[in-house]
């Protein structure tokens, strides 16, 4: 505004300068009140203009839903549309009303043994104050997606939580995201409107943007696995932060150990700890690397391991244990992407630690009985959840985080995303392979009993909405 009256009066100033020429005092002041009227009225005129732009159509707030799903589902396109139709100062979008009667197609997993998942009509969520509605363009699946109806029987959720697709709400509080913005997003384990439906609901902090790189195929496979990897290397096993500048007295981390760096989130950490190596002020190295004979083009491909042991051809412990002899450095710090209760794959990572001095073994799962580990081995277990703040709600007796702990997590979290997005964009990360399932939707029944059957190597299991058949019988 004060640049339009600015302008206004740039104006207007070579007339005035005229007036002044010619007129005597008393019409001088006249011509004064003229010149700031006129202003006036060009100042209203702009902040009409600039109100009238910044409304969203008509059609596209939830008080235009109408009882006709036709209308109403062309209504939600529009709202949702790609931002470069959208004019530049257009306004967040705002809620008219509290609950939508719209219904949308949403997929539930009710039984693991064998997988089976039933579809349902169920109403479009509208976002809490601090939450994000996102029209799901993809999504990909987890082992939790039917590890956790396995733990609870008889519930019949939508498990999916890795979402990427286009902004159509925000809550009130939202200050980041606006209507049609491209983003990917972690949706909070457990709660409704999950990520196998038609629009998913997001904590605005485990949502980050899309770089224009980035398919939303790809960004599907992000969320829930790069969070995971960040914080048990970054808060669980304390590697410095990418960014940390370092003096050449510091104590420098040494060697760090990737147990199953051919899962997703072993090949996070991976290529998160690559980033920090590169600052070899940081004193990371080398990155040892254990994945299986599939996995080692996958694990070659981010540049990040210094070595890589292959646990199908050789006894992790002693091929380790080898390298780490000839570097002359002790392992104090290692990673454990499987911990399988069955395989017990932390009885190839705890034995390579060094005996002495305090050492840190973090794990993506406890052990289901009890391990006695060396006594100088501080045991933690990651929790993907933190990343919304929240303490893990398992009881075990390793190492749980308490509130205040989750909360920095919660932070570490807001601020790692968005990092990572700005890697993704400059290509210094990329995403995990992932393969693009044929039925939408309706694969996931498959996908998630390939993931169950231990049948999933090096890749992720994408779904499109867009393909599911069926959906349009919802409309
Ligand atoms: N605590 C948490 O918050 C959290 C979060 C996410 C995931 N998780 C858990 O972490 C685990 C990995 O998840 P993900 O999504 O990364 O799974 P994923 O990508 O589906 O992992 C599959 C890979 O695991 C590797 N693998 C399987 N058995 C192995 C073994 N005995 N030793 C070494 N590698 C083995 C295989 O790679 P190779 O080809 O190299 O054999 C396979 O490609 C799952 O159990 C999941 O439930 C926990």
């Amino acid at each position: 505004m004060p640049l339009v009256f600015i302008i206004s009066n740039h104006l207007l100033e070579p007339h005035f300068r005229q007036w002044k020429t010619f007129c005597p005092g008393s019409t001088l002041a006249w011509a004064a009140q003229l010149q700031l009227s006129l202003s006036a009225v060009v100042l209203l005129v702009a902040r009409f203009l600039t109100s009238v732009l910044e409304q969203p159509p008509a059609s596209s707030t939830w008080s235009a839903f109408k009882p006709s799903q036709t209308k109403v589902r062309r209504g939600l396109t529009e709202w949702a549309r790609p931002r470069q139709q959208i004019s530049p100062i257009k306004a967040r979008p705002t809620f008219h009303v509290k609950h939508s009667s719209v219904e949308m197609y949403e997929l539930y997993i009710y039984s693991v043994r064998p997988v089976k998942t039933g579809a349902r009509n169920v109403p479009i969520p509208v976002p809490k104050p601090t939450e994000i509605l996102s029209k799901v363009i993809a999504t990909s699946s987890n082992p939790k997606d039917w590890q956790f109806p396995d733990l609870l029987p008889g519930r019949r959720a939508n498990e999916g939580d890795d979402i990427a697709g286009i902004v159509h709400a925000v809550g009130s509080e939202v200050i980041e995201f606006r209507g049609g913005d491209r983003v990917a997003g972690f949706h909070r384990m457990l709660e409704p409107y999950g990520s196998y439906a038609e629009y998913a609901i997001t904590p605005e902090t485990c949502t980050f943007r899309l770089p224009a790189n980035i398919s939303f195929e790809a960004g599907s496979t992000i969320p829930l696995t790069s969070i995971t990897a960040a914080i048990a290397l970054f808060q669980q096993l304390s590697l410095p932060l990418p960014w940390q500048m370092f003096r050449e007295s510091q104590p420098k981390y040494g060697p760090l150990l990737i147990y199953g760096a051919g899962s997703t989130v072993g090949a996070w950490t991976l290529k998160l700890a690559g980033l920090v190596k590169t600052n070899k002020a940081s004193g990371v190295g080398p990155i040892i690397a254990v994945a299986g004979t599939s996995s080692i083009d996958l694990v070659k491909s981010s540049g990040a391991a210094d070595y890589i042991v292959d646990y199908k051809k050789s006894n992790v412990v002693t091929e380790v244990k080898k390298i780490l002899e000839k570097e002359g450095k002790e392992l104090r710090h290692a990673f454990d992407a499987i911990s399988h209760t069955v395989t017990k794959t932390w009885e190839n990572g705890a034995p390579c630690l060094a005996k002495e001095g305090t050492v840190w073994l973090n794990l993506t799962d406890v052990p289901e009985f009890q391990v006695n580990f060396e006594p100088n081995v501080v045991m933690s277990r990651v929790y993907c959840a933190g990343a919304y703040g929240e303490p893990d709600p398992d009881t075990h007796s390793y190492s749980p985080r308490t509130e205040a702990e989750a909360k920095l997590d919660g932070e570490f979290s807001y601020c790692m995303y968005r990092y990572i997005a700005r890697m993704l964009k400059h290509g210094k990360l990329t995403p995990h392979p992932y393969e693009v399932q044929p039925k939408g939707l309706g694969s996931v029944e498959q996908g998630l009993q390939l993931l169950f059957d231990g049948k999933v190597s090096g890749k992720k299991l994408v779904y499109r909405v867009a393909d599911t058949s069926g959906l349009e019988k919802f409309q």
